[in-house]
Parts: C-alpha cells; structure tokens; sequence
C-alpha cells in the first residue's frame, strides 16, 4: 500500500493549530481541542499500521499553564478523559504508553492515572505511544543536569565520565530511540521547547493543516517527504566518503 516508504523508527508531533481549526469555524477553542483527541485516534492507529515503534505527541508544554484557566482546566481534562476512555483498547491493540514531562505539580490522581496506564501497557510492543505532558525540553535537560550534579557532590560519578550518553540516560526519554522524524501541523515552523537535545538529526516536516485535520492520508504523506530526505547525520553522503 506505501511501498517505497521508508519508516521511521520515532516519529514526534507538535499537534499545533486546534485553535485556529475552531476559531475558523466560529466554535471556541475547547471544541479544537476535543476534534485534536479525535485526530489522535486515527493517528496511533496509523501510526502502528505504518510499523513506527514510537510516536511521541506534544500535548501540553510547560508553558501552557500561562493559557487562561479555562483552556487549562481544559485540556488536563480531555487528558484524564482520554486516559479513561482509551487505555483499554490501546492496551487491547499492543500499545505501550509512556509519559514523560515533570508530574511534579500534577495532580497525584492525575499522576496515580498515568503511572496506572503505564504500568498496564508495559508489557505491550507494537507501539509505544509516548505522551509529552507539562513536558519542556529546557526543563528535562535542567532536571538532568541537577541529578547528575547530586551524582557528582556525592563523589559517586567523576565529571570525566559525563558523556551524551550519560546524559541521555538521565533525561525522561531514557532507553528510547531519538526522534527521526518531528512533525509540526498548523504551519508554523519552529520547535517550541520540544525534544531540544533528543531531535539533534531528526528531519522536520511541517504540514500547513491544522491538527484536528490531521490523518493517514497526511501522515503518508510527511513519511513520502522523509523517504526523500538524505541522513547524513553530519557526516558526507555515500557516494563522496
Ligand atoms: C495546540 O493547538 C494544541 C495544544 C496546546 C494541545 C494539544 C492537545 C490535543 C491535540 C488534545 C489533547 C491530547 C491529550 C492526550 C490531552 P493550539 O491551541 O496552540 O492552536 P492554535 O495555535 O491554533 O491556537
């Protein structure tokens, strides 16, 4: 059906734009929002049928807390709701979910929900579903710099020793695989505190639809324009080493 196709090991998406899908539709922007779980759906499903092994989704930064306290309240609820209503078929379906983002300042019935999920699913290996929730790219590598400062004052790791991949083990995307394609709908072109470090030599896609029109026939699409990219990961191409 996508012969050609090369696929990503992880695909990241900036769900961008249920905002504007609304406004454009002279609805408030928590209908946006609710249409985005919608697109969701349709997108884990896609995701595994195209046999990406992680799609990591940017639902709430932290920087969305400055949203009015309506939306907010909002979108935590479309989360606890999307957690009670859909784990038992992600489950059911080999989906493995992870969270990952500072749970401190959540809500503990918020954060038993999750770690709930996540012990649930964590057997399962189709997909691993990774949501990025109160979730900031500077934040994680400053919580990883901290824990690694604490290893250091307490004379049980020598600085010598730090390396990328020490740090990597320290972030919450731990013994995941890097991002190899970031994908930002709604048509803006920037990656807003998302897997800074983690996205070093990912490809990105911006796709000028607004999340809550996202879909297979799109996704299909962004996959078509990253078979076309050449990874060099800074090294030169094939034919010239
Ligand atoms: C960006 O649109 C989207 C968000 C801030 C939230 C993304 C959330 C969802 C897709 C649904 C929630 C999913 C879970 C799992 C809780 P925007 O509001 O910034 O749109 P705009 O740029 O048009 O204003």
């Amino acid at each position: 059906m996508h012969t050609g196709l090369k696929i990503p090991r992880h695909a990241a998406i900036i769900m961008d734009g249920n905002g504007r899908w609304a406004s454009a539709r002279g609805l408030p922007r928590s209908a946006g929002h609710k249409a985005g779980i919608d697109a969701l759906r349709s997108t884990v499903r896609a995701a595994a049928d195209f046999g990406i092994e992680y799609l990591t989704i940017y639902s709430f930064s932290t920087e969305n807390w400055s949203r009015p306290r309506a939306e907010v309240m909002f979108l935590l609820e479309l989360l606890r709701r999307f957690i009670r209503q859909d784990v038992a078929e992600l489950h059911a379906s080999g989906v493995r979910i992870r969270v990952i983002g500072d749970r401190e300042g959540l809500e503990k019935s918020l954060v038993t929900m999750l770690e709930d999920a996540e012990a649930l699913t964590r057997n399962n290996s189709k997909l691993n579903l990774v949501v990025a929730f109160n979730y900031g790219s500077r934040q994680e590598l400053t919580r990883a710099a901290r824990l690694i400062a604490e290893k250091v004052a307490a004379g049980e790791l020598d600085p010598a020793h730090i390396t990328p991949e020490l740090l990597d083990t320290h972030l919450d995307t731990a013994h995941m695989p890097a991002p190899d394609l970031l994908i930002r709908t709604g048509g803006e072109e920037r990656i807003s505190n998302f897997l800074l470090w983690q996205s070093a030599y990912a490809e990105f896609v911006f796709i000028p639809e607004f999340w809550p029109d996202f879909n297979a026939e799109i996704f299909a699409r962004a996959l078509k324009e990253y078979s076309s990219r050449e990874r060099r990961f800074g090294g030169l191409k094939a034919q010239s080493a």
